[in-house]
């Protein structure tokens, strides 16, 4: 049996990085719907088909978040999701939270839940194939915001939820994101980001979490998406390895970024402007969602004629992230 901590660098190392294909059955129906494709259980189960039988996908690929949903259903020939990802040599994950609802006392503001039951379910995760998990805060910059008491609930939920997937053998990915969602400037990003990360490492120190068997899953410190400076790729990776090195301590392996609505060129570039910057204690990887099947579920849009166009979509784009690695 690999360690947490081998298989955290597994997850992070080789040039390799993580598809986020773990949109909730909501998300996932809306994307469908936004190219024309009717929201079925069957069309989802379809598309993270197409998704997850790219050929040539571990070569950049070294892990895929699926969702409950997912980690249930089979390929076509009648092979579990998760075996079918072993079988390409690429690791299982699932994402393990159940959403982010309205926190208490604290308008504009969210905690994402799923602790209740945790350990019953990573422990059936861990029989279906799964390596890692993921569990995803959100924080949103406005006038106050966020307030303390939303940056300390999610840090503590985020701790809770590592230290008891690594109880059961898993490797948590930790995921707390500020949202691009707003007209904030870079500045005013790297200072809240740097709040939440402070706040993040203080709950896995208290809960003992191991930091060698995490990888973390940050925004990158970018603009508002209604700030009308557009910082390039060198700020933004200057501002983002400055804000690491103030918070995240060496031991962790690797952090592999979420996309958070950035375009895929633009996640691309701001990765690759990242890895100019060394030496640097960790791997910096990628764990794109959007970002990497963006362009292949444009491509797709539900038509058989589609799949091997669309599958070239997303080898695109996984090539193009880990070749900046
Ligand atoms: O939770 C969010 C996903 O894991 C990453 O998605 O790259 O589209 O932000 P994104």
């Amino acid at each position: 049996m690999p360690t947490l901590n081998e298989i955290a660098r597994t997850m992070v190392s080789n040039k390799r990085g993580i598809l986020a294909a773990d949109e909730s059955i909501g998300t996932m129906s809306r994307r469908l719907e936004s190219v024309d494709v009717e929201p079925t259980e069957e069309n989802r189960r379809r598309y993270r088909e197409l998704l997850l039988t790219t050929p040539g996908l571990s070569d950049s690929v070294s892990g895929a978040i699926l969702s409950d949903e997912t980690f249930r259903q089979e390929l076509s020939d009648g092979t579990t999701f998760p075996n079918a990802l072993g079988e390409r040599g690429v690791l299982a994950g699932i994402k393990v939270d159940t959403g982010a609802v309205p926190l208490a006392g604290a308008p504009g503001e969210k905690v994402t839940e799923g602790l209740d039951g945790l350990r019953a379910r990573l422990e059936e995760y861990v029989e279906l194939g799964a390596s890692f998990t993921k569990w995803r805060a959100v924080f949103s910059i406005g006038d106050g915001l966020p307030s303390a008491r939303a940056v300390h609930a999610n840090a503590h939920a985020l701790a809770r939820y590592a230290g008891l997937c690594q109880e059961a053998g898993l490797v948590p990915i930790v995921e707390p994101e500020v949202v691009m969602d707003g007209d904030h400037s870079l500045d005013e990003c790297r200072q809240v980001t740097t709040t939440v990360l402070r706040s993040v490492f203080t709950e896995l120190g208290l809960m003992e979490v191991r930091l060698d068997g995490i990888v973390l899953k940050p925004n990158m410190v970018v603009a508002g998406d209604a700030c009308s400076r557009r910082p390039d790729a060198s700020e933004v990776a200057r501002a983002t390895v400055d804000t690491l090195h103030e918070t995240v301590p060496p031991g962790v392996p690797g952090i592999a970024f979420l996309s958070g609505g950035q375009t895929p060129e633009e996640a691309t570039a701001n990765l690759a402007a990242m890895q100019e910057i060394t030496p640097l204690p960790w791997e910096l990887t990628y764990s794109f969602g959007r970002a990497l099947v963006g362009p292949a579920l444009d491509t797709w849009r539900g038509s058989d004629d589609g799949w091997e166009a669309a599958q070239k979509a997303l080898s695109e784009r996984a090539v193009a992230n880990a070749s900046v690695r």
